[in-house]
């Protein structure tokens, strides 16, 4: 008992026979940061078929991956159902001289079912005004609405998802003025654009307000066939949805003629580094896929016993996986998949995987690791894979098709981890 603690969090136990639900305070083992108490653990191969033969050749590769992302649809990240979508968007604003006259800023608010009385998302894009063809873009979601991104007054203040006090219920409403530019700081847009990209964001909340009943407020009552009955257990969750919307941000950029839709690189941070990831998975027309710090759920081995767990997650953010996930809160090793599967479906397009070295919540050495375990799938397909199967030391970017690096500091997206995204999308984009 001595290392359990009385996690905060409640879990409700519903005891049917009684017909009543009982809330019970959960016990959870405290997080280990110890490397020598992280266990052995095995992790699946991802070249061995569920029903037990060996890949050993490109055209059977296809046959396992569908298989492993039927996986991964089916225990953790839930369905996203096959919408035959057709987006319709309008421009809102345009500024021609943006970021000093280095780019076009657009404002666009997409109707994600074509419908203008249906869902809707805001894509914020800033398009370098040098340019002689359509130019790569990094596309990614923000958390505090596009308005957060620079300090730019002309940006529209959007509705955002905001709770009164820290236990108060979720309200939307139209974001004040002093938090413009609030995330400018991980966006040095004059910086990407500088080097010939594009940037697109659009804000997370759009697509599912992050809390646990979300998913009312979220996209899939609208967009599910489904509509409003309750989730199975392998359907879409928050993650799924937030999936979903960048798949959407793609569709804009493959009707843009400014863009070019060939050449997107998809990044995301924390949890909206897990969706990148997933996103990759499901749709191959992004090209490149970064995952920042994306921990537990995102790039970091699972079967780790370091830092966060799948109990921990799906105790603590119900809501971002999908229900079968929880089966696996107290047996890991069952799970049929392991995140450097993950990893594995977005071979043998370039992905990168980034870890901060004070953000042992998210198990820098997992996530590497994790990298290293999806080596075999890129070299299958013919790629130079992850060039190195040692962990590199701080501020030692590996660059091959699958990259890495670890800095100094803690959880965030610093100037030195897009210097290094750039430097590996400029490499694998020429
Ligand atoms: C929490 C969560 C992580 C997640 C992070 C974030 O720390 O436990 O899994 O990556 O939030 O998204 O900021």
């Amino acid at each position: 008992m001595k290392n359990l603690k009385i996690a905060e969090t409640l879990i409700t136990a519903a005891f049917c026979c009684l017909g009543l639900t009982v809330v019970v305070p959960a016990q959870q083992p405290e997080a280990n940061y110890d490397e020598a108490k992280v266990g052995r653990y095995t992790l699946p191969d991802p070249l061995i078929t569920n029903s037990g033969k060996r890949v050993t050749d490109k055209r059977d590769w296809r046959q396992r991956r569908s298989e492993i992302l039927q996986l991964f649809e089916t225990h953790v990240y839930g369905r996203i159902p096959k919408t035959s979508t057709r987006i319709n968007w309008e421009v809102t604003s345009t500024d021609a001289g943006a970021l000093k006259g280095l780019a076009t800023r657009r404002e666009m608010t997409v109707f994600l079912t074509g419908a203008k009385d249906g869902p809707r998302m805001n894509l914020l894009l800033y398009v370098p005004n040098k340019r002689t063809g359509p130019v790569p873009v990094f596309l990614g979601m923000n958390f505090v609405g596009n308005h957060g991104i620079s300090s730019d007054p002309s940006i529209t203040l959007p509705i955002v998802w905001l709770r009164e006090s820290r236990d108060g219920a979720y309200v939307s409403r139209r974001a004040t003025e002093d938090s413009r530019g609030s995330a400018s700081r991980r966006w040095p847009l004059e910086k990407i654009v500088s080097r010939g990209y594009a940037v697109m964001t659009l804000y997370y909340g759009d697509i599912f307000p992050d809390h646990k009943d979300g998913w009312k407020n979220s996209i899939i009552p609208a967009v599910s066939p489904k509509g409003n009955a309750a989730p199975a257990p392998d359907d879409w969750n928050a993650i799924g949805a937030w999936s979903w919307g960048l798949s959407r941000a793609m569709d804009y950029i493959e009707k843009d003629n400014a863009l070019n839709a060939k050449r997107v690189a998809l990044l995301g941070h924390s949890r909206l580094g897990k969706t990148s990831l997933w996103a990759g998975a499901v749709d191959e027309r992004f090209a490149i896929v970064i995952a920042n710090e994306s921990g537990e759920g995102g790039a970091a081995l699972s079967r780790r016993n370091f830092g966060e767990t799948v109990e921990r997650i799906n105790t603590s953010f119900p809501h971002w996986f999908c229900g079968n996930y929880k089966k696996y809160n107290r047996d890991v090793a069952s799970l049929p998949v392991d995140q450097h599967m993950l990893i594995a479906l977005i071979a043998p397009r370039p992905v990168y995987i980034a870890s901060a070295a004070e953000d042992l919540w998210a198990d820098p050495r997992g996530e590497y690791l994790s990298a290293l375990a999806a080596d075999p799938v890129y070299r299958l397909l013919g790629t130079d894979g992850l060039a190195k199967s040692e962990m590199p030391g701080l501020h030692q970017p590996i660059t091959s098709t699958i990259g890495y690096h670890i800095r100094a500091g803690k959880h965030d997206v610093t100037d030195y981890d897009w210097e290094q995204f750039m430097n590996f999308t400029d490499r694998h984009f020429k």
